[in-house]
């Protein structure tokens, strides 16, 4: 992707900041295991989960090669960055175990409500800890959000999740 001063002018009107595009994917996630409440046949839960798995996985790959080493740069203390990386691998440890798993499994419900409870407290501390400490970090919060919107959609185009 181009730099900050090479797009075509005008690029920062089209773009957010990267924790207001942060914000908005938790809530997609969100809505989704909300859905997931509501499905009731196996084929509906299958759909609803594969759409929670790559959307997640999406959006944690996006944090982890963009967001939080930038935020590591522009910030002295570490612990929640390092706190976020160790609770995405459980976050992708339970997703890893939910693809390759039949919604009539007995524990299928359950992995489910237990990826959901995680990424709440993820989330929860992403939004008041995290995402206010990096808006008051020296990064410039649009050109971020432009650049991770570019990744997330390369890495879904993939085909990688
Ligand atoms: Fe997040
Ligand atoms: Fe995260």
């Amino acid at each position: 992707m181009a730099t900050a001063k090479t797009l075509p002018g005008g690029w920062r009107k089209k773009h957010q900041k990267a924790t207001t595009v942060l914000r908005a994917e938790h809530a997609l996630v969100e809505n989704l295991f909300r859905r997931f409440e509501m499905a009731h046949t196996p084929t509906g839960k299958k759909q609803i989960v594969a759409e929670i798995c790559t959307e997640l996985s999406a959006h944690a790959r996006v944090e982890e090669d963009i967001f939080y080493p930038e935020v590591k740069a522009a910030l002295r203390d570490h612990r929640l960055i390092h706190e976020a990386e160790v609770e995405h691998q459980s976050l992708k440890e339970l997703i890893a175990q939910l693809k390759n798993l039949s919604p009539d499994d007995q524990f299928y419900n359950l992995k489910v409500k237990v990826l959901g409870d995680c990424l709440k407290h993820h989330v929860k501390e992403e939004h008041f800890e995290m995402l206010p400490e990096a808006d008051q970090a020296n990064l410039d919060m649009v050109y971020l959000g432009a650049r991770m919107t570019a990744y997330k959609a390369a890495l879904l185009d993939s085909g990688a999740f």
